[in-house]
């Protein structure tokens, strides 16, 4: 089976290591150095270019990871092509990209969230606390939570237009689906840490860190009450969900309410989930881009997943780059979001570094095993968490 995956960070090393392991012919689309070393890469980033280089690529299958070529229409092109894809059409992916699309249709269909207002510009009396969100898309950065006069500032340094949202109280839970447009199967559930600094402190991130299993809600309920009426409700209106949909959640006293959905894997959510998974995954992959998952379960092993994000001196502001890393250890599960090969060895090259990955049979072992193996990639002024899963 050859499969593309389309995006080059630590989620899509996740997705192209599984694949291969399943006995998979990986391509990547731009990839990595790092993913070099499993896949044959293809040197594209346009939707454009990657779906007219996909119709002679004689592929069983394209895997989108990153939300910025779903919103561009990438699913559309390949599908006109008849192209089998994991990551929906541009329609639906307005889950993601756009939040007062995805908040009105959650209104509509009956899914649990905040209550909520949308603005062109933000009143001066916004109410305190509250969460602004701005509309498309924004690389993480499009969120302030307003618990006080002084994060007002931040709020209104955000572009509108604005969703001005309730503040949910309680712990945050992301779940994640495999849909094929009419049905889903869920494929576990993740906890990510999203402020740089221990004890939730410091500015949010694309995420510092993950472990799966969370245990901390009935994901029955959730697939009853949040994952089913969103794959219906976008069957009913004209745009089915075929891919990986994301359910970032708040546990409430009320019960679990949508803080926002993705139209993607997390990340550095996949990489804690994707090694638990036990069923094939590259024939479940290709089940759901053809509509026929038919109600097939996904058994997830019992190990629990515990992945340290180390990231560059000065991310998420100012990241920097250009550090030495040292001999990386081959036995260990390393996603690398952003590294370069050179003839001396690995650097560093963004913000987010790698993702270093711990499984045991239990929470703490997992996260001593992703701790021992951190410290083994340290580089010069590397950033982690050291709480991740405490
Ligand atoms: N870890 C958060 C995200 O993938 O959006």
């Amino acid at each position: 089976m050859r499969v593309l995956v389309v995006g080059g960070g630590a989620r899509e090393h996740a997705l192209a290591w599984r694949l291969r392991e399943d006995g998979a012919t990986v391509l990547a689309a731009p990839g990595s150095d790092a993913m070099a070393t499993l896949a044959e890469r293809v040197p594209l980033t346009d939707p454009k270019d990657i779906a007219s280089w996909a119709d002679q690529g004689r592929l069983d299958l394209v895997v989108i990871g990153p939300e910025a070529p779903l919103a561009a229409g990438l699913a559309d092109r390949l599908r006109q092509r008849r192209i089998p894809v994991v990551g929906p059409n541009q329609a639906a992916a307005r889950i993601e990209s756009s939040k007062t699309w995805s908040r009105a249709f959650c209104r509509h269909h009956g899914i649990p969230g905040p209550r909520f207002g949308v603005a062109k510009e933000l009143p001066k009396d916004l109410p305190v606390p509250c969460v602004v969100k701005t509309d498309g898309l924004a690389a993480g950065k499009g969120v302030v939570v307003v618990r006080e006069e002084g994060d007002l500032a931040r709020a209104r340094a955000l572009a509108g237009p604005y969703i001005i949202e309730e503040l949910l109280e309680g712990k945050e839970l992301s779940v994640f689906a495999l849909c094929d447009g009419r049905g889903f199967s869920l494929i576990g559930d993740a906890r990510d840490y999203k402020r740089l600094l221990a004890g939730d402190d410091g500015p949010n991130t694309g995420g510092m860190g993950a472990f799966s299993p969370v245990g901390e809600a009935d994901l029955r309920q959730i697939a009853d009450t949040v994952i089913a009426p969103a794959v219906d409700g976008m069957a009913a209106e004209g745009c089915p969900f075929v891919g990986f949909l994301y359910a970032g959640l708040m546990l409430t006293a009320e019960g679990p309410k949508v803080l926002e959905f993705n139209a993607r894997f997390g990340d550095p959510e996949a990489q804690v989930v994707i090694p638990r998974w036990k069923a094939p995954f590259a024939e479940m992959l290709v089940a759901a881009a053809h509509g026929a998952l038919g109600g097939a379960t996904v058994e997830m092993s019992a190990e629990h997943a515990v992945g340290i994000v180390l990231a560059s001196p000065g991310y998420p502001d100012d990241p920097q780059p250009g550090q030495r890393l040292p001999e990386l250890p081959e036995d260990g599960l390393i996603f690398h979001a952003a590294t370069v090969r050179r003839p001396d060895g690995w650097y560093t090259a963004g913000g987010r570094v790698l993702t270093a990955v711990g499984l045991g049979p239990s929470r703490d072992e997992a996260r001593a095993r992703a701790s021992a193996l951190a410290e083994r990639c340290r580089f010069a002024r590397a950033q982690w968490r050291e709480d991740v899963a405490r």
